[in-house]
């Protein structure tokens, strides 16, 4: 194994009625002045939002709203909120939503307190924040594990680039499973997919042997994978539900990166696919993943061979190395069909037009990839997942 240091800062509380049962004691040992953020308003219709400014109020808490919070946020957005917590003198921000808002806060809590301009604190100077407005997150939609680590995914439309920057960690977290029964089933999946990418990019990576860290990762995967199915054989599974929002949680808490040089070359690609066509994250990587792993092919199939046998259980009796790397090719490709995420680009409604050659040119090449891409084998990836 590698050496590491595993050090985890969040505190998460767990299941349903999480909010009510921690949320005072918490509350009491911040300032008064507390920023509510939020996104589009799924908060207001799902009772959510009453939840919180109930237990803030009966907190004595002053609240700031800072509201609308896009999917994909932008840097302009987190300037906004930045302005408005300096104004307003915030102690604390409770940011409650998806990945969206989580990562927004992240950065707001950041920006806040410093008068540089952090996107070019953290890209140009390499230096990185260390004074942060304290906050606690509450999910809502579960999927990026964005709750469980300090990195921000921004999208910086001047520059169009889709990045992340380095922001606070949250002090606590309420997964609330009840929270996230409102979702929308479209999201469920995405979401889902996006913690079933976070797995594999982290399993892609190195150490590439079997390893102690992987074989909890396989778990995570066949839970997540058991669990999507559940979720759309039954919308209303609790059972299903929660273990999505934990699963989730796993992918990004550290544990399964422990002693790893992780991957996340799909990652990188389908952000910048964000930055030029603000698409849905997960749907993104869907499309993205079978492709870019056939690229993969030749450098990865160890890896591909064993999670055809530990995840989707096909039996290696009478297989080559090759051929189990070819059927998990196929059963992944099969059950992102199987359930109703997008296959190409033109089925995410990404037009024609797009500069893919611009995406493939502005995205990070990972040092954990068991290929070393370059931008024009990435550009060819695009183009086969565009079957315009
Ligand atoms: O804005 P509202 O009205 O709240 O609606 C949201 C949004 O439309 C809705 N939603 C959330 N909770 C809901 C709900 N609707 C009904 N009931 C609920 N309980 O869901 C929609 C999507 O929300 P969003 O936060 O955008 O989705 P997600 O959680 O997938 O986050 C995506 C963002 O996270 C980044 C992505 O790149 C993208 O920008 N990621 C962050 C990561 C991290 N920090 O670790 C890792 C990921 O790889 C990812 O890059
Ligand atoms: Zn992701």
């Amino acid at each position: 194994m590698n050496t590491f240091t595993y050090e985890y800062p969040v505190k998460v509380y767990f299941g349903e009625g999480a909010a009510r049962k921690s949320l005072g004691a918490e509350l009491a040992k911040v300032g008064k002045t507390v920023m509510l953020a939020y996104g589009g308003g799924s908060i207001r219709q799902n009772g959510v939002y009453e939840e919180l400014t109930g237990i803030l109020k009966e907190a004595g808490k002053e609240i700031v709203e800072f509201t609308g919070i896009m999917s994909n946020p932008t840097y302009a957005k987190v300037q906004e909120g930045a302005r408005l917590a300096r104004e307003r003198g915030v102690d604390f921000i409770l940011a409650a939503g998806g990945g969206s808002v989580l990562d927004c806060c992240k950065i707001v809590s950041a920006q806040a307190k410093t008068e540089k301009d952090i996107w070019e604190m953290e890209f140009t100077e390499h230096r990185f924040p260390d004074e942060f407005i304290p906050m606690g997150a509450v999910v809502t939609a579960f999927g990026t594990g964005a709750e469980e680590n300090c990195g921000a995914v921004i999208t910086n439309e001047e520059k169009k680039l889709k990045s992340a920057l380095f922001g606070a960690f949250y002090t606590f977290a309420v997964l609330d499973p009840s929270y996230t029964m409102t979702m929308p089933m479209r999201q469920v999946i995405s979401g889902s997919f996006d913690a079933l990418s976070h797995s594999m990019e982290t399993y892609m990576g190195s150490p590439r042997e079997v390893n102690y860290s992987d074989e909890i990762n396989e778990a995570t995967q066949r839970n997540i994978i058991r669990n999507i199915r559940a979720a759309l054989a039954d919308p209303e599974d609790r059972q299903a539900r929660s273990e999505l929002v934990w699963a989730s949680a796993m992918a990004e808490n550290g544990i399964l990166k422990i002693g790893k040089t992780t991957d996340f070359q799909c990652h990188m690609l389908e952000h910048q696919l964000g930055a030029y066509t603000d698409c849905n994250h997960g749907q993104g990587l869907a499309v993205l993943h079978p492709v870019l792993y056939r690229h993969m092919l030749p450098e990865a199939a160890g890896q591909f061979a064993r999670l055809a046998v530990q995840v989707w259980g096909i039996c290696p009796e009478g297989k080559s190395e090759g051929e189990l790397a070819e059927a998990f090719l196929a059963a992944l490709s099969d059950f992102i069909r199987e359930i109703g995420l997008p296959t190409s680009l033109r089925e995410m409604g990404i037009p024609e037009t797009t500069d893919l050659k611009a995406i493939a040119d502005s995205t990070v090449l990972t040092a954990g990839c068991a290929k070393k891409f370059t931008a024009k084998e990435l550009l060819e990836v695009l183009q086969e997942c565009s079957a315009f």
